[in-house]
């Protein structure tokens, strides 16, 4: 058997005709650990047919960023999905995408553009924007999976779809975590073992700052930041980028704590840039993910 994969856009559609749907898409950009294995997990449970993309996006790393390290292994990464029970992985190459004369680019506008990984990552949201629409329009998915853990990313592809009014619907699910709290990235790989054991510091300070917004929900969100900011500052491997509290869909910053809100935090640990959250939903209840499913 082996699992299929489709290098090219028009081989993908040629096959696309035979598929039973529901379609479920699982978009990434390879070198899969559990956290990506988990949507598919769910987009098997809610579709016939469940399409994965592997394709390092180039336009949405800028030109200080990893994109020529970035880790990258084909060979695991379709064992993996197979195993998982994917049907098709779309696996284009960059020319495939960003062919010479390519033109048309989708750029968030507004808050979500003024903001955190916005500000530190200038054109990151417009090349994921522009891939995941290129993505949906080629693999036309009814449902498509993303992780909480790039909470950011969330906001921007939810009011892609709703701008654009995309025809499928986006499903967020939550982050999943080493045993000792890290949340699963593919950059943790670049991680020594001193700066592994340091990179805890970033879903310690989330912690830190959960018990803080129980400690007075309707209280000042510079308390919940201080809290977060002085676990940061008590470990020497780590460099805090930002520890904030914002609004999960504008991203803009909270003066005054309420519900939803999120706890978003990018830290430096060594050279590598690691970023978490915890989601706190308008029910009152926390999404911090979990670990591994067994
Ligand atoms: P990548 O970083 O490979 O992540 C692919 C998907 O896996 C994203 O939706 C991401 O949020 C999710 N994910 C990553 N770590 C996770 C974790 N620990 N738990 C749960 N989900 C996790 O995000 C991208 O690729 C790209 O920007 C992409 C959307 C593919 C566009 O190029």
């Amino acid at each position: 058997m082996g699992i299929k994969v489709y290098e090219t856009i028009s081989a993908l559609r040629a096959a696309q005709a035979g598929w039973a749907g529901p379609i479920g898409f699982v978009p990434t950009m390879g070198y899969l650990h559990a956290g990506h294995i988990s949507l598919v997990h769910h987009a098997r449970a809610e579709n016939e047919t469940v399409v994965a993309s592997i394709f390092l996006n180039p336009t949405q790393f800028g030109p200080d960023e990893d994109l020529s390290k970035y880790p990258r292994d084909l060979p695991h990464d379709l064992a993996f999905l197979e195993e998982a029970g994917v049907h098709a992985v779309f696996g284009p190459t960059v020319e495939q995408m960003y062919p010479p004369g390519y033109f048309t680019y989708v750029e968030p506008m507004g808050t979500l553009a003024e903001h955190l990984e916005a500000v530190r990552r200038p054109g990151h949201f417009r090349g994921v924007a522009t891939v995941v629409t290129k993505l949906f329009n080629i693999v036309a998915p009814d449902n498509a999976y993303f992780g909480q853990k790039d909470a950011q990313q969330v906001a921007v592809l939810r009011a892609l779809v709703r701008d654009l009014n995309m025809p499928l619907a986006l499903h967020v699910l939550p982050t999943i975590r080493e045993a000792d709290g890290l949340a699963m990235s593919s950059r943790n790989s670049y991680l020594n073992l001193r700066e592994r054991a340091a990179a805890t510091v970033l879903s310690r300070a989330l912690r830190a700052g959960q018990a803080a917004v129980s400690d007075a929900p309707d209280g000042d969100a510079n308390a919940v930041r201080a809290a977060m900011r002085e676990v940061v500052a008590g470990e020497p491997l780590a460099t805090l980028d930002y520890a904030d509290v914002c609004d999960p869909d504008t991203f803009e910053p909270l003066a005054t704590l309420r519900t939803p809100a999120l706890l978003a935090i990018a830290a430096r640990i060594g050279h590598t840039r690691l970023i978490d959250n915890f989601l706190l939903k308008a029910s009152g209840e926390w999404e911090t993910g979990h670990g591994v499913e067994s």
